[in-house]
């Protein structure tokens, strides 16, 4: 019978108290099988499909809003997707009983909290897929304090707010995932990545951020996987890749893989680094297919054939650049105080005019006064008298 090499392989309970419970319960599971489900295999419980053969469980699309218990020990494959299983807590996988699961998927079950030690008791997981969720809490606790031996994370389209990012960015840079080869954070509508998000995950391989919303990827640090072979990001929401970030994607060495397409690149001068290391890059996948989306006039240009000769590129640093702007501020300035002045004048000229006979009046009087005097002077009889003194 399948019932009993089925209980026959499972491994001794280790307390006498918990060995009795266990044979109350086979006695009271094998009646219960037998009357009301014959047709199942002992050990499965009743929504599920059981495969010893392949250790396998499936209970799929049948509304669950719980982990069932009683799942047979010898499960390496469990199924839970298209269930209801909103709240995943730390008695939903209890230590000691799965030690064998090693593929987890929970996809699709409006999966909103995970708790604190609600994955600690699968020692052997290795793929868990928690896609197409509305995740607003992850105990940074839900896994094996010691690390967990996961390799396969998909987190697809499942972050309810792309802020909770930040939550997962912590476990992952406790160190919580010390031999995680491959992360899926794709349609999760990220618009920036937690800086040392990263930093102690440096066993990841394949790295996929397609179809979020990321504009830049500043300050974001990559130098920590060594082992990187593909990362994608395409369909986001990219303008520009400064050296920073070209200079560690030059450092992966294993990095076979980049996937940049799709972006809004703005294809002004500012890219011009993006596009002389693109041209020498092996990494990048189908760079000719990357096209500018702005400005207005340079919309699906290929990044690869820009004139960047013809963009009027000038050498010049910022600063040198905002000295300039202060000397067409000041030019500006000086030509408005003028026309100001000019202004001021055409409009008081008749004042002005008045003001110019009056001082040419005045003038003229005086000189008048000169004129009179140095007459006077000039006069040879009223001379003679001092000449002839001096004689
Ligand atoms: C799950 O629930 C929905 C709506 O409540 C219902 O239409 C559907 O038949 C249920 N499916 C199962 C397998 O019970
Ligand atoms: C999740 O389930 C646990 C145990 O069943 C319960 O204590 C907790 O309050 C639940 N959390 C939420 C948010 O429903
Ligand atoms: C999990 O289930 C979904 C839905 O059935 C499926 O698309 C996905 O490939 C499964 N993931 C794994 C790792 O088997
Ligand atoms: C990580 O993988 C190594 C080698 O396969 C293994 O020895 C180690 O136990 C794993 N770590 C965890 C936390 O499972
Ligand atoms: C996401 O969560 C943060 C903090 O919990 C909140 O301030 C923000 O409004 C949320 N955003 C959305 C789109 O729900
Ligand atoms: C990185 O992870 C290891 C365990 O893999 C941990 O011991 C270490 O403290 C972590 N580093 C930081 C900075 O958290
Ligand atoms: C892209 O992501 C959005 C959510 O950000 C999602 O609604 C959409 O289905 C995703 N598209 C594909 C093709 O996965
Ligand atoms: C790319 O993004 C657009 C707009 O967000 C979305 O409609 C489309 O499904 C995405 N494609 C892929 C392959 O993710
Ligand atoms: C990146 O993701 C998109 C959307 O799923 C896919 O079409 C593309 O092939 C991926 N790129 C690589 C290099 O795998
Ligand atoms: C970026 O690096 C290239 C060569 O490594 C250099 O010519 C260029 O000036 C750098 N750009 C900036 C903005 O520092
Ligand atoms: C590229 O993006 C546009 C708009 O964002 C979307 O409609 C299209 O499906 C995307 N193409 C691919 C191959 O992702
Ligand atoms: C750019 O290409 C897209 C898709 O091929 C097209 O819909 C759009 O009209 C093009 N824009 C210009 C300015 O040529």
């Amino acid at each position: 019978m399948l019932g009993c090499s089925l209980w026959g392989s499972e491994p001794p309970t280790p307390t006498g108290e918990r060995r009795g419970a266990g044979w109350l319960e086979l006695l009271l599971l094998l009646g219960f099988s037998a009357s009301v489900l014959p047709q199942q295999p002992v050990g499965c419980p009743r929504p599920c499909e059981c495969s010893e053969a392949v250790r396998t469980v499936k209970c799929v699309n049948k509304n669950l809003t719980e982990v069932p218990e009683d799942l047979p020990h010898y499960v390496r494959s469990l199924f839970l997707t298209g269930n209801q299983i909103s709240n995943l807590s730390s008695a939903a996988f209890p230590s000691g009983v799965l030690t064998e699961l090693s593929n987890l998927n929970l996809s699709g079950n409006h999966l909103a909290w995970v708790e604190a030690h609600a994955l600690a008791g699968l020692p052997s997981l290795k793929q868990l897929d928690l896609s197409d969720n509305s995740l607003r809490w992850v105990s940074p606790e839900a896994f094996p304090s010691s690390g967990s031996s996961l390799e396969e994370l998909n987190l697809r389209n499942s972050l309810k707010n792309s802020s909770f990012v930040s939550m997962l960015a912590e476990s992952f840079q406790q160190g919580t995932f010390p031999n995680l080869t491959r992360l899926d954070l794709s349609s999760n509508n990220l618009l920036y990545l937690p800086l040392g998000m990263f930093s102690n995950v440096s066993s990841l391989q394949h790295l996929d951020l397609h179809n979020n919303s990321l504009v830049g990827l500043h300050d974001v640090s990559f130098r920590n996987l060594p082992q990187l072979q593909s990362f994608n990001l395409s369909n986001n929401s990219l303008k520009c890749l400064k050296n920073s970030t070209l200079l560690q994607f030059r450092s992966l060495s294993q990095l076979i893989s980049l996937d940049l397409s799709n972006n809004t690149w703005v294809c002004d001068c500012n890219i011009e680094d993006l596009v002389n290391w693109l041209k020498e890059s092996r990494q990048v996948e189908a760079k000719w297919a990357l096209k500018c989306a702005y400005p207005e006039g340079m919309e699906n240009i290929s990044l690869m054939s820009i004139n960047f000769s013809g963009l009027s590129c000038s050498e010049l640093t910022d600063s040198q650049a905002q000295l300039q702007t202060s000397y067409v501020f000041l030019g500006i300035v000086l030509a408005l105080i003028g026309a100001i002045f000019l202004l001021v004048l055409y409009l008081n000229r008749k004042g002005i005019k008045k003001w110019m006979y009056n001082i040419r009046d005045a003038c003229r009087d005086h000189m008048e006064g000169y004129h009179y005097r140095y007459e006077i002077n000039a006069d040879p009889r009223l001379t003679n008298l001092g000449s002839n003194s001096d004689v």
